[in-house]
This record gives structure tokens, sequence and C-alpha cells, in this order.
């Protein structure tokens, strides 16, 4: 099939990538030159594992190409995705206006006699979709044919493209049969259930699914804070609690709580969302607190220990807001870092990927940007771990351990074995762990 793809950020590349790795014919859109001349020239603007393999590839194949024109989208596309990005506006809400203004340019690119279905995969709020059907309406000529459809995405970054390529199901919110079956044809190589709801649950699911995952999270670090007063161990209640089929052992993580360009954005949306409709979701509210209050905690264990952060040097294993990709937006470990450096502190910071575009947000003063991770070690009062890179359990601990002033760890993902890193005499800290 043609599909054509408006936004070449994660979502939109790579499932522009896993469209054409399935055989459809597929033009990725941006109105960002720069981006779709490095796309060109075979260079990928984010890292996420296999994703460059998947792009040179395609590219070779002929069936992935890019292009800065909507125009051009719209006349290649019998199927047009719409991914571009809905950032938070300072009270919560959703800022629609690239959604609104990508609607209007495809309208105004429509032909009469010439069938599009436009499918909205950005997150966006519960009847978005009515609004860009009617957008469309408004500003297309008379006699253009088109359907507007909801096709929320799931995928994680770091494992994005084998998200998008064995996805869980796939959602089609939908109120033409026609359009329907359409989706239908482009899912069908994925061998995906597939569930066809009106437009307006489409987009419910996406929020509710986040918002559930991140719920989720909170609950466990909540329960970590109760292991910590009571002695217990979070990681044992995880497992003995996710054992249970109805609950599942995933997103049982304690640790620094969530960041992320998604969850704190989307819950924000969400509670914005429910009290717009006059059905608030305190619930909620209560995540959003937990979720912030995990960073205070842990900030006031490192004091605990401490005591005074001015002058004194300490090192950071992980900045990206998760493992296995490069992205710093919303990291908590950033956040960390900075709250850190307000104290006085000097850090020593290293990550497997988002070196470069954590330089860019905390900048030279203060921090030193390790590329090898037993720099971070070098004269330190204490080492953090705040994100979950496997390969940090797999560092050299009982040599580092020399390198240090006081072989102090902060464990702030529960990733470390910490009975044997206490073997080798250090002095480990995690989150809700004895
Ligand atoms: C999330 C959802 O998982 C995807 O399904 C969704 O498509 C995506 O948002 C989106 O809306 O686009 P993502 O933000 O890429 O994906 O990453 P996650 O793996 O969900 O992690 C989010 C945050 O939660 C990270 O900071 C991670 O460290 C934290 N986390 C995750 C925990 O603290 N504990 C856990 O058990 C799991």
């Amino acid at each position: 099939m043609k599909i054509t793809l408006i936004g070449t950020g994660y979502v939109g590349l790579v499932t522009g990538a896993c469209f054409a790795e399935v055989g459809h014919h597929v033009l990725c859109v941006d109105n960002d030159r720069e981006k779709i001349s490095t796309l060109k020239s075979g260079r990928i603007p984010i890292y996420e594992p296999g994703l460059e393999d998947l792009v040179k590839n395609n590219v070779a194949a002929g069936r992935l190409a890019f292009s800065d024109s909507t125009q051009h989208g719209v006349e290649h596309g019998d199927v047009i995705f719409i991914a571009v990005p809905t950032p938070p506006q300072a009270d919560g809400s959703v800022d629609l206006t690239y959604i609104e203004a990508v609607a209007r340019e495809i309208a105004q690119c429509l032909r009469p006699g010439q069938y599009r279905v436009i499918v909205d995969k950005s997150t966006v709020p519960v009847k978005t979709g009515e609004k860009v059907a009617e957008t469309i309406k408004r500003y297309c000529s008379k006699g253009c044919e088109f359907d507007v459809v909801s096709n929320p995405e799931f995928l994680r970054e770091g494992c994005a493209v084998a998200d998008l390529m064995q996805p869980d199901r796939i959602v089609i919110g939908s109120r033409s049969q026609r359009a329907t079956d359409i989706m239908k044809a482009i899912y069908e190589p994925f061998h995906a259930p597939i569930y066809t709801t009106d437009i307006n649950s489409a987009e419910l699911i996406k929020h509710a699914a986040n918002s559930f995952l991140a719920l989720k999270i909170s609950y466990i670090n909540a329960i970590a804070a109760i292991c910590e007063a009571a002695g217990a161990n979070v990681d044992e209640v995880a497992d003995g609690m996710g054992a249970d089929k109805r609950i599942g052992r995933a997103f049982l993580n304690a640790g620094l709580g969530y960041g992320g360009s998604c969850f704190p954005k989307d819950i924000k949306a969400f509670i914005h969302i429910s009290e717009e409709l006059g059905v608030p979701f305190n619930l909620l509210k209560e995540v959003e607190k937990i979720n912030s209050g995990q960073l205070d905690r842990f900030l006031q264990k490192i004091k605990n220990k401490l005591w005074v952060l001015k002058n004194k040097t300490l090192g950071v294993l992980g900045l990206a807001f998760k493992c296995d990709t490069d992205d710093v937006r919303c990291s908590v470990s950033i956040e960390l870092c900075q709250r850190l450096l307000n104290e006085g502190a000097l850090l020593r910071v290293t990550d497997p990927r988002a070196l470069a575009k954590a330089r860019a947000v905390l900048g030279e003063v203060n921090v030193t940007y390790c590329e090898n991770p037993a720099d971070v070690f070098e004269k330190v009062e204490a080492v953090i771990l705040a994100t979950e890179w496997k390969q940090f359990r797999n560092l050299p601990w009982r040599d580092l351990k020399d390198k240090m002033i006081a072989p102090i760890v902060f464990d702030g993902r529960n990733l470390l074995d910490y009975k044997s890193l206490r073997d080798m005499g250090y002095d480990y800290i995690g989150v809700g762990r004895p």
C-alpha cells in the first residue's frame, strides 16, 4: 500500500520504517528541512536499536523515502498518518497547534475524486478526531472524499522497532467501514489482534493505557516507601504480587519514578481532559504526587548519608530517561543532576548514548562528562545510578571501589546486586530495599 507519515519524530520515523519493512511504499514527510536532508543522506537523528539498519535497507529497496512537502505526501499516500508532536501547555492541556496545522495543510492538498484515509497516530485528547474531520471538511475543496481514523501508537522508546513489528494489539477507531478495511490491510502483515472501536474510544484507550502504566509505577513506588519503613524488600513484594496473572510483573520496578516525553505529559493531559469533561480523575493527581516525591525522597537519602553536598564530587551513571535511548527529555536523571548542582555538588557523569544530549542541557559548569563509566568513579564521594542501563550491572565494581573516596552507591533504579556489592564493602542504598 502507499502510505505517508507526516512528522518524522520517534513515532513517525519508526512507524514509517516498519511499514516499509513489511512491504508498503512509505513516504515520511517533515517540515524540518534539516531533518529531512539528514535522513536523505542516510543519517538517523535519534538512537533507537535496529532503526538505522531498517531505514537504510528500506531506502535501498526503494520502499522508504523522505520529503519536506505535504503536497507530495498527500499525492503519494492513500493513507496519511499524522504523527506530529502534541506538547503540553502550562496548564497541563495539550497544545494541538501542530495537529490543526497539518489537518489544514492536508485539506488544502486534497483533490476531488481522490479518496484518502487520514489517520491520527499522535497521542491526542478524546474528540480530537472529530475536530480533525471538521477542519479538513472546512478547508478542502468541494467533492474531496476522506475519512478520519484514530490509530494510537503504543511503542516504547528503546524497543520501538520490536514493539512495532510485534505489537500486542492494534487499535483502529473509525466510523467508516471503507477506512477500517484499508487500515486492516495495512496491519495484516503484523499478525496482531485488531480492536476496532469508535474514534473517541480509540483516543481514550491511549490515555487510559499510559495512565494505568504510570499508576502501576507509582503504586510500586508507594509500596517501596512502606518497605523501607517496615524493613521489607520491594523486589520480593513486586515478584510475589506480579506472579498473579491479573496483576502482572511488568512496570512494577520501583525507582526514581517515571520520566520521558510521554507519561508526565499524558498523565497531566488526562487529568485536564477529565476535568474538562466534568469527571475529575483525582487518582491521577496522587500518581503524579508519588512520582515527583520519589526524587525528593532519594535526594534526602543522599543528603542524610553525605550531609553537606557543596563542593563534594559525585558520580552519576545514566542520564537518559530510560535505558536503550539517547532521549533526555523529562529525564529524572537530568533533574537529579540539576538538583545536585544547585546544592553545589560537582558531578562526573556518564551515559552509553545520551552524553551529547545531556551536555546540551546540563552545560559545562561543574560537570565532567565521561565516555568511560570507570572514569566516573575517580575520587568521588559516592556513585548514583540513575538510569537502568543493563551494562552498569556488569561494571568491575570490585576494582572501581578503590578509585572512590568512599565506597557509597545510591541505586535509583534497583538495578545492582546489592548483596554482592555489600560483600565487596560498598555501602549500598537502593529504593525500598533493606
Ligand atoms: C510509554 C509507554 O510504555 C508506551 O506504550 C507508549 O507508546 C509511550 O509511552 C508513548 O506514549 O508514546 P516510553 O515513555 O517510551 O513508553 O517508555 P517506558 O518504557 O514506558 O518508560 C517510561 C518511564 O517509566 C521511564 O522513565 C522508566 O524508567 C519508568 N519506569 C518504567 C519505571 O520507573 N518503572 C517501571 O517498572 C517501568
